[in-house]
């Protein structure tokens, strides 16, 4: 009976350990519905943080959110269009175009490093090609 009830306490420890470390993956997708942008927890705190404020439906930045809105994928852009702008997202953020050099003057603190750049890159190109395969 004894023996019993340490497998059984061995057996349910170990799932409720697996449960718990699972959910604290770094990649957990944090937008899982379709349509949208599956973004891991990292990509998402990158882009709320240097991005979003000029690419949204509420932004001020007119001409930001007119060439770019984060809100529209899945819903106003159709999937070529989706992959189309992963793909700038992409170029420009690789190449330190995005955010603007002006905007970074004044706020230093939205610049984003080499690892984050190669992490942006990497998955708006990844995004990018579903979109392209479900055009
Ligand atoms: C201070 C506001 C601001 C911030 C912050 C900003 N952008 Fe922009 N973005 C703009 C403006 C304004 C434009 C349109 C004019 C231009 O291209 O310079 C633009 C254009 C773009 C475009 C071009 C879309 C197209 O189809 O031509 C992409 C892609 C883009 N931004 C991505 C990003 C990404 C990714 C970030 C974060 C790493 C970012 N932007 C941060 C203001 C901003």
């Amino acid at each position: 009976m004894k023996k019993y009830s340490i497998i059984l306490t061995a057996v349910i420890g170990s799932f409720l350990f697996f449960n718990f470390t699972s959910q604290n993956q770094p990649n957990d997708n944090i937008i899982p519905e379709e349509g949208g942008l599956n973004m891991p927890v990292d990509v998402k705190a990158i882009i709320d943080n240097s991005c979003y404020g000029c690419h949204n439906t509420d932004s001020k930045n007119e001409d930001g959110k007119e060439e770019l809105n984060f809100d529209y994928f899945g819903s106003e852009y159709s999937n070529i269009k989706s992959a189309g702008k992963l793909k700038e997202i992409a170029t420009l953020t690789k190449d330190g175009d995005m955010p603007p050099s002006k905007y970074l003057e004044h706020n230093p603190e939205k610049a984003l490093d080499d690892n984050q750049k190669a992490l942006i890159n990497d998955w708006a190109r990844m995004e990018a090609k579903k979109y392209k395969a479900n055009k």
